[in-house]
């Protein structure tokens, strides 16, 4: 009789073998990803001091690997003990793996203090970046010989979806290590560089044969979901998720100069007569936001600039002072061709209004010339204007353009998700700011939703100097 337990199937063993610090290994659904991390963990448990730590955002959600984890551990280990008070796994040299969830950020407290050589994290887009990276403080050894390194999993969707789909999507092709410098300085000044590496490995339940031989049917019910969900968990797309809130979006860069199903477009001169707007989100340790907005005769809008207060690591503010804020935005409406010398009107979250007995933040940005208005909060309002702007109307033309240059508008919007307790707004654990600033001005300059009409056939001659699908001023680009 055999007595092997499990075996990595070809995928899993790619992705057991990795050498990097952090792995991702997925991005659709079945291909094994859970079993891949409960059996990794076991790989050290010969070492007495050795402590594994694998997560899940909740407790209720833990029970899955739990499970797996008494199908296989026992069998392995018949001497290993599991305490269900404590979730942990203890082996026989004494080595642990622990079960562990972080439902709120608050959570890592949790954690402190505590070291582990290896972290796992099942459903990586379930938890936002701070919480992840904090762990990163956590992965260290308590004792000689063990190797360090942080494994996780995901399926596209979630809060995290766009920093993980930035972290490891897209930052490189799958199986392409990603490098990154990390610096410090030593107590005798020396300043230390190392590179840290990552990787994304790919699976979809094509790479699962024990999935598909136990179940048929599983390719067959992936199949049949709604076209978002398909795409992402059938063949791990990720630009369509289920939960995402403004699934309109469109950015297609063979359209950025046509600007036809698109809402990402090329640059241009604004014409002196439109009205130009700049909407504020506050933020300190979180980032600030301001977006600069023209708005044309038919009332559409084009986001033409942005400042974005972020440090680089997703949704981690720069801390600016709102002075800092203020003199920055002046100097770029002195500077950029399509502000310079022109009415700007400010709206920004009523909040910057706000005083615990000190100078709001508000008045100290009126010190430095920058005005707002407050703007109008009302979320659910806000949030049925920005898709009544995104709608496509039958000539492809949306009420919304952004232009290429406003990254972080990119980079974010199109990744918020829906609030699991409230389904009809999104969730603001997800990097929400340019939205919110977004909101402001949508709310300033209410459309209601575009009537669908048949499309006018005719064709799009781009030489003509008449309006050519109802009143489109366009404008010479850069
Ligand atoms: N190497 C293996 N040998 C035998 N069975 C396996 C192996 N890997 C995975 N399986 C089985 O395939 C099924 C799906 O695996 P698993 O739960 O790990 O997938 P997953 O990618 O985590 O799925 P989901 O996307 O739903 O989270 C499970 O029944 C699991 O036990
Ligand atoms: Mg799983």
């Amino acid at each position: 009789m055999s007595n092997i337990i499990w075996t990595p199937q070809p995928r899993q063993a790619v992705f057991m073998e990795r050498p990097e610090y952090e792995a991702l290994y997925g991005g659709a659904a079945g291909g094994g990803k859970s079993d891949a991390i409960i059996i990794e963990a076991l790989r050290q448990v010969h070492i007495p001091h050795y402590k594994a730590l694998i997560l899940r955002k909740t407790f209720s959600q833990l029970n899955e690997l739990i499970d797996k984890s008494l199908k296989y551990y026992p069998a392995a280990y018949p001497e290993a003990t599991y305490n269900a008070t404590a979730h942990t796994w203890t082996f026989p040299s004494g080595a642990k793996i622990i079960f562990g969830a972080m439902q709120h950020t608050k959570d890592r407290v949790k954690y402190q203090g505590q070291a582990y050589d290896f972290i796992a994290f099942d459903e990586l887009t379930h938890f936002s970046y701070d919480e992840y990276s904090y762990l990163f403080s956590r992965n260290r050894p308590n004792g000689p010989g063990t190797r360090c390194y942080i494994r996780a999993t995901a399926n596209p969707g979630g809060v995290g979806h766009g920093w993980v789909k930035e972290r490891f999507i897209t930052a490189a092709p799958p199986m392409t290590p990603i490098s990154e410098e990390v610096s410090w300085r030593t107590p005798d000044g020396k300043e230390e560089k190392r590179l840290q590496q990552r990787i994304f490995v790919p699976s979809s339940v094509f790479d699962n044969p024990a999935l598909l031989n136990n179940d048929p049917m599983y390719v067959q019910r992936l199949a049949s979901l709604p076209e978002a969900e398909r795409k992402a968990l059938l063949y791990g797309d990720w630009d369509s998720f289920s939960g995402q809130v403004f699934t309109e979006w469109r950015n297609d860069s063979a359209h950025y100069f046509d600007r036809k199903n698109t809402h990402v477009i090329s640059p241009f001169a604004i014409p002196k007569e439109w009205r130009v707007w700049r909407a504020l989100d506050w933020g300190y340790s979180r980032p600030f936001s301001v977006g600069w907005y023209a708005v044309d005769h038919d009332r559409r809008l084009y986001r033409i600039r942005e400042l974005y207060g972020c440090t680089g690591a997703p949704n981690v503010g720069v801390k600016w002072e709102p002075s800092v804020v203020a003199r920055e935005i002046k100097r770029i409406e002195g500077e950029d061709i399509n502000l310079r010398g022109r009415q700007i009107f400010g709206v920004a979250d009523p909040a910057i209004w706000g005083s615990d007995g000190t100078e709001s933040i508000a008045s100290l940005m009126e010190r430095e010339r920058v005005y707002f208005d407050k703007g109008d909060h009302a979320r659910i309002d806000g949030k049925m204007q920005v898709h009544h702007r995104l709608a496509f109307d039958e000539n492809g033309v949306p009420m919304l353009y952004v232009f290429n240059t406003c990254k972080h508008f990119i980079r974010t919007v199109p990744n918020l998700v829906y609030d699991s307790k409230n389904p009809e707004d999104i969730d603001s654990d997800g990097e929400d700011h340019i939205y919110d600033e977004l909101r402001y001005v949508c709310m300033e300059n209410p459309i209601s939703p575009t009537p669908k009409r048949e499309a006018e056939i005719k064709p799009y001659d781009p030489l003509s100097t008449e309006p050519q699908y109802g009143r489109y001023d366009w404008y010479r680009s850069f």
